[in-house]
């Protein structure tokens, strides 16, 4: 009797006292001129030594909207599986992030990437993440900005799968968060070496290990032209100096009327004819290439 009491209170206790939530972190830390805000998930069961994923929003979203939203599945990802997510949310208006000034397509240069940066370093700090497994994504907006961080700080990131973005430095301009029709046009295309230049450009003597990159596009995407998708695997693929010959390409896969190309151990290209913008995320997909 005692013990059906006990257990009626601990049910009625339990969604009070568990229950992770997204939670705003005020101060990580930033020297950054950006406001980026910093906003963490830490499942109930977090693992000893999580790894960390990086959610990056679109535009248009935000922290809290990105993790409400049903089709983006790394909340149940890191409830599932235990590891750490940080959803940094954008200070810009229209909430795109600035994947265009100077200050953000440099290392240190105090733009959103320097501001997110610094949210990695204090995951890693206070929740005692493991700096070998750190991992970015993001859709459209945010997949530009993974793009970004993977050029001005390879050092602490893994991996990178990035949904409907654009190679590093594709979107520069006069300012902050500027929109760029000759990159979402698909009009700024460039030789491999090049585009491999403009990344090694944000973080310039670097010679370290760069996370592996894999990039998803649909052939329908109107708001950000698919030739994008070209130029970053042209981007990537000249960086890990390997060949713009795929080295294995599969059809249907990982789902029906998506194409794989593998370019090598590093660069994997996703590329669905049909799909529009931006292509909806594949959890699994994803953390089997984050090794998760
Ligand atoms: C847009 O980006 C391209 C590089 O992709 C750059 O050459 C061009 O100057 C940019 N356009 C504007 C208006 O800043
Ligand atoms: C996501 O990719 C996995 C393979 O990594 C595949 O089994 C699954 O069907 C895909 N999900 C969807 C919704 O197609």
């Amino acid at each position: 009797m005692k013990m059906l009491a006990l257990t009626l209170i601990a049910g009625l206790l339990a969604p009070v006292a568990l229950g992770a939530q997204l939670t705003r972190v005020p101060n990580y830390g930033s020297n950054a001129q950006s406001q980026a805000q910093m906003w963490v998930y830490v499942p109930d069961n977090v693992v000893a030594d999580p790894p960390l994923v990086v959610v990056l929003h679109s535009c248009q979203s935000s922290a809290q909207a990105y993790f409400q939203n049903s089709a983006v599945p790394w909340r149940r990802g890191s409830d599932r599986k235990g590891y750490v997510t940080v959803w940094p949310s954008s200070p810009n208006p229209g909430t795109c992030w600035d994947v265009s000034s100077a200050q953000s397509l440099t290392r240190n240069g105090g733009g959103d990437s320097t501001a997110i940066a610094a949210m990695v370093r204090f995951a890693l700090d206070e929740y005692g993440a493991d700096p070998a497994r750190v991992y970015v994504t993001g859709g459209s907006s945010g997949a530009m900005m993974a793009n970004v961080l993977a050029a001005a700080y390879p050092d602490l990131i893994a991996a990178v799968s990035a949904y409907s973005g654009v190679a590093a430095g594709c979107f520069r301009g006069a300012g902050v968060a500027q929109w760029n029709n000759t990159c979402s046009g698909g009009r700024s295309v460039a030789t491999p070496q090049a585009w491999g230049d403009v990344a090694r450009a944000m973080y310039p003597g670097y010679d370290g290990a760069r996370p592996n990159m894999q990039v998803w596009h649909g052939g329908a995407d109107t708001t950000i032209a698919p030739q994008n998708y070209q130029e970053e695997i042209k981007q990537w693929t000249d960086v890990f100096g390997v060949s713009q010959e795929p080295t294995a390409v599969t059809q249907n896969f990982p789902q029906p009327g998506y194409v794989t190309s593998d370019f090598g151990d590093n660069v994997q290209g996703i590329f669905s004819q049909s799909v529009g913008h931006s292509v909806p995320a594949n959890l699994t997909a994803s953390e089997l290439w984050f090794g998760l």
